[in-house]
This record gives C-alpha cells, sequence and structure tokens, in this order.
C-alpha cells in the first residue's frame, strides 16, 4: 500500500510512519523540514506546510497513486502564522477534499478526544470542523479520538513528567480531574487494524487507555518511576491556574496556556468497551506502561531539565541587559573610563567602547528572550566573552586574583551558555 502520512516529524506521525514502513507499505512522509527524518527504503519524504497549502490543488499533485491518508498534524499552541485554523481546519479540509479527488481509498485521520462543536477550547472545535467535513466526504475515512497518547517522544508526558520532578507539585484544585492515557503502541495497533480490515468504515473511535486516572495519581506514580522522594502539592484554584496558563501562553514554545489549562481541569476520559468490542484487545494501562519500560537516565534528565531549560536562556538574557542597563545609568562613568584607559582605550574611542558594548549586550539580551537565532547569538556571546578575558588577561592580569572572581565567574558563565545551546537546539538533521 502507498500512504501519505502528514505530520511524520511528530510523535504519534514518526511512530506511525515507523510501523507502516515494517509493514511494508511504501510511505510519503509530509513534513515542514525534510532533514527531520532519516533516509529508509520505500520512505519518500517531501515539504509540506499547513500553513499554506489550503487549497486542494496543493495536494492533489501529491496524492497521485496514494491508497490511504493519515493526518497527524497538530498543535497545542497557537504561534504566529501556526494557527488552530489553519492547521486544524483549512489544510486538513482540503487535503481530505483532494483525497476524494486523486481516488485516494481510505482517510484515517487523528483528531483528539473531546473534540466536539460545542467543546471551549478552540483545539478542539478546529479539529471538530475538519472531522464534520471529511464525516461529509464519499470515501472510507475513520476517525480516531485520543486522549493523552504517551511512549517514546510524547509531549504532553514530557510536560507532566517535569511537573512530577518539581519539588512542590502544584494540581489545579485537588488534582481529581481525570485522564485516560493511551500508549502508542496501542494507537498503532487500532489503525493497523483498520487499515487490514476494509468493513472499518467511517467510524469515529475514542482511543483511551484501561483505566481513568487523575491527576493527582499520574504524578504519584510518575515520581517513584523517575526515582524520586514522596510527591509534594500544593492546590491552585481554578482561576489562579487560569491566569498562569494565560500568562505562559504569551511565552514562545510552551505548551502551557489558557486553552490547555481549560482542557486539563474538564479531564479527558471516554468509556473503553467500545474499542476493546471493536479490536479485541485490552490497551494497555499506564501502571503496567511504567514498569514494563523503567526510566533511564535520559528520562531523568529530560523531566529535571524541562523547566530549567528556559530559565537558563531567561537568566542569561537577563544577565546580558542587566549588564547593558547599569554600566549605561548606574555604574559612575568616571569609573567605566578609568578602566577603559588601565587597557589604553581613552578619549572618543572610551565613549564608542562603554556605550557600543552596552548596546551589543541589551541587543544580546533581547536576542535571547525572543529566542532568536540563539545559535549564532551564543557564537557571539562566547566570542565576546573569550576576548574581554583575553583583553583583561593580558592588561590587568591581577583580576584573576580579585576575591569577587569578576574574570574566573566566566568559565561557569561559558558553560551555562554551551548548556543552553545544547538545550534551545530547535533543527536536529538526520543526514550525516
Ligand atoms: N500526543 C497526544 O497526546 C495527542 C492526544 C490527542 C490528540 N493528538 C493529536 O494527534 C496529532 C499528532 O500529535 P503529536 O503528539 O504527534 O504532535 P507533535 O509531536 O507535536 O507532532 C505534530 C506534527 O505536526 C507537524 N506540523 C506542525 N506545524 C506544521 C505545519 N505548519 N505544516 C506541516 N506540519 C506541521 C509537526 O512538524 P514539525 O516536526 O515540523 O514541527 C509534527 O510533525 C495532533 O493532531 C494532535 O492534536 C495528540
Amino acid at each position: 500500500m502507498k500512504i501519505l502520512i502528514t505530520g511524520a516529524s511528530g510523535f504519534i506521525g514518526s511512530h506511525l510512519t515507523q510501523a507502516m514502513l515494517k509493514q511494508g507499505h511504501q510511505v510519503m512522509a509530509c513534513v515542514r523540514n525534510v532533514n527531520a527524518l532519516p533516509a529508509a527504503s520505500k520512505l519518500t519524504i517531501i515539504k509540506v506546510d499547513f500553513t499554506h497549502d489550503h487549497s486542494s490543488s496543493d495536494w492533489l499533485p501529491r496524492l497521485n497513486g496514494i491508497d490511504l491518508v493519515i493526518n497527524c498534524v497538530g498543535i497545542i499552541q497557537q504561534t504566529g502564522s501556526q494557527s488552530f485554523e489553519a492547521l486544524h481546519t483549512a489544510a486538513p479540509i482540503a487535503l481530505f477534499d483532494a483525497s476524494v479527488t486523486a481516488g485516494v481509498k481510505q482517510v484515517i485521520q487523528i483528531s483528539a478526544l473531546g473534540a466536539e462543536a460545542d467543546a471551549i477550547s478552540q483545539y478542539h472545535r478546529t479539529k471538530q470542523q475538519a472531522d464534520a467535513h471529511l464525516m461529509s466526504l464519499p470515501l472510507n475515512w475513520n476517525i480516531l479520538l485520543p486522549s493523552i497518547v504517551y511512549g517514546t517522544g510524547a509531549k504532553s508526558m514530557a510536560l507532566f513528567r517535569a511537573v512530577a520532578s518539581l519539588p512542590l507539585i502544584p494540581l489545579i484544585d485537588k488534582g481529581d480531574q481525570a485522564i485516560q492515557p493511551i500508549h502508542i503502541d496501542d494507537v498503532i495497533r487500532v489503525v493497523e487494524a483498520i487499515i487490514a480490515d476494509d468493513n472499518i468504515q467511517q467510524q469515529r473511535f475514542e482511543l483511551v487507555g484501561p483505566q481513568a486516572i487523575t491527576f493527582k495519581q499520574l504524578y504519584s506514580q510518575l515520581r517513584p518511576w523517575l526515582g524520586l522522594g514522596r510527591a509534594r502539592f500544593i492546590s491552585l484554584p481554578y482561576t489562579l491556574a487560569l491566569i498562569a496558563g494565560r500568562s505562559a501562553g504569551f511565552l514562545p514554545q510552551t505548551p502551557i496556556n489558557k486553552d490547555s489549562v481549560q482542557m486539563l481541569r474538564n479531564g479527558n476520559t471516554a468509556d473503553v468497551e467500545p474499542l476493546i468490542k471493536q479490536f479485541s484487545f485490552t490497551p494497555m494501562s499506564f501502571e503496567q506502561s511504567l514498569q514494563n519500560a523503567p526510566a533511564q537516565q535520559a528520562d531523568r534528565w529530560h523531566a529535571g531539565l524541562y523547566f530549567l531549560k528556559p530559565l537558563l536562556r531567561l537568566s542569561i538574557a537577563f544577565l546580558w541587559i542587566f549588564t547593558a542597563i547599569v554600566s549605561c545609568f548606574f555604574y559612575p562613568v568616571d569609573s567605566s573610563y578609568a578602566m577603559l584607559a588601565m587597557v589604553g582605550i581613552s578619549g572618543i574611542w572610551a565613549s564608542f567602547i562603554l556605550y557600543g558594548a552596552a548596546a551589543v549586550d541589551l541587543v544580546i539580551g533581547i536576542a535571547l528572550l525572543l529566542s532568536y537565532r540563539i545559535r549564532l547569538v551564543g557564537i557571539i556571546q562566547i566570542s565576546i566573552i573569550l576576548l574581554y578575558m583575553l583583553v583583561i588577561t593580558l592588561s590587568l592580569a591581577e583580576q584573576w586574583l580579585h576575591p569577587f572572581g569578576p574574570i574566573s565567574k566566566n568559565i561557569p558563565l561559558l558553560m551555562a551558555i554551551s548548556i543552553m545551546l545544547v538545550l534551545e537546539r530547535k533543527q536536529w538533521t538526520t543526514k550525516p
């Protein structure tokens, strides 16, 4: 079978791509970054962009000879042109319409549990609009509505693990909102069963694990799994959690926002029996999955570094911005000029260097705040610090012996910037 998978670089899409290839299918993986997937035989990788591809004519050439389309694109947070409307509704509708025209035999849409027309979150409503459109089309469609999906690479579970690793775990109210996590292997099992059975057509399946579990229980199970001590909780009233979510939503690259807080509060559960009846297997329980796959060092590091990663970037941004402000407005200018004179800079050059350096510090700080060109900005920071250390070492070597360590403190700062560069890296390539 020739299968087109959108969102093939994502958590669910990449697992599905591997599973389909293992089954011997030919896969056309649709991704934004063609280097995001390793090459494999029977795998074609093409570039698509759901922010633009809103017309059937964008999709028709890609659907030539395709038997099955699986749509796995989705976002939890809107940023810039990455809107729910574009990614969850406009592009999928264009893809589904083109599938009818191209004679694609089957479409599987990965929607989400709770995707209803009257859902409170725009995330769910925009997904429902695409689902409703697909249901109106004359083809073999199936819509999967998963609760939280977990397994290697799962983003929601990564957040929950990070929260579980906090010394004080915040709960919305009493943390008794329930979810019903399902393992990625079980999601794949369902997709494989649908592909194998032509009689499974035009159905919506709620994909949930065997038991509902409250957030308090989830964190209590994750903590020992991460090798951490007893969980301590702090209860946040819903309104406060909503304000926190709203504020976090303004930060780039955060899965925490108003919608996600609203979704968490409402819980995300369904009856598992129809799934068991239709597919003749019981999905794995969350507890069982933790026992099957003990945490590795990488899991512990990821959980522990999750919130430290943005804090590291923000603290380095603060350092540069604060230095710029202090050197321009608070530190006595005469003392600055005296220091510059000690390294041989005086006159007009002293003002130029003093205010020019402050401007560079400010620009670096703002770029870090906005996560703009982090790699380039990181290299510039390292170069400036090394240059500064070299100049001071050559002209004012005694500063190395200063008890406050104005030079030696740069060594851990260089390491902190290097760690930030590793943690903040966005683009990974699979090509040598
Ligand atoms: N994981 C869950 O717990 C869960 C639960 C319920 C429903 N779902 C739904 O299942 C689907 C897949 O979820 P996931 O967990 O696999 O999410 P994910 O890991 O965030 O993957 C999302 C995929 O969408 C792609 N994408 C984002 N913006 C795009 C754009 N403008 N054009 C083309 N592709 C774009 C991403 O590509 P890049 O790699 O380039 O960013 C990535 O491949 C989503 O619709 C999600 O809402 C997931």
